[in-house]
């Protein structure tokens, strides 16, 4: 089963990212793929909003992982663009039972590390309208199935 959603601005975006967040739980993992500024980023900031964490979500490109404590669940927002074979030294499936939320850019250039259980959205534009996004969701595992009933 996958979901497609299509967004016509920045905010429509921000605003799945918000129902996703409220069906929130403990240990969810969020992979995001799609090419540069197809939208993973500001997908990520509505679900931190969401979250209530006050401080700003940057991209964490050059960082790779970012941990964000504020919020009602803790934040962990990675970037794996740039990391080329060094995912053994992060230790990423680490915070898949951190008891908080991950959420993944570019998920798909690591996929014999991601979880089972998982939630995948893709990101894509079309050449017609330059604010909009095809968004294909689609969960893996029964607690993200029932998220996607009851948010999409
Ligand atoms: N429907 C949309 N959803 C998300 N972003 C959009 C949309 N339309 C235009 N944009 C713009 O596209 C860009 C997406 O940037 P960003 O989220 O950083 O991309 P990514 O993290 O995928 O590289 C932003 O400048 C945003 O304003
Ligand atoms: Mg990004």
């Amino acid at each position: 089963m996958e979901y497609k959603v299509i967004t016509y601005s920045e905010e429509e975006t921000i605003e799945l990212a918000q129902n996703i967040e409220s069906e929130k739980f403990s240990n969810m993992v969020i992979c995001l793929i799609g090419d540069l500024g197809t939208g993973k980023t500001i997908f990520t900031k509505g679900f931190a909003k969401a979250l209530e964490i006050d401080s700003e979500i940057t991209s964490p490109t050059f960082n790779i992982i970012k941990e964000y404590t504020t919020g009602e669940m803790p934040l962990y927002h990675m970037d794996v663009y740039r990391l080329d074979g060094k995912v053994e030294d992060l230790g990423i499936e680490e915070y898949y039972t951190k008891k908080g939320i991950t959420i993944i850019e570019w998920a798909d250039m690591i996929p014999d590390y991601l979880p089972e259980k998982r939630l995948e959205i893709k990101f894509k534009t079309s050449g017609d309208d330059e604010n909009k996004r095809t968004i294909t969701i689609t969960p893996y595992g029964k607690k993200y199935e029932e998220l996607c009933e009851a948010v999409l």
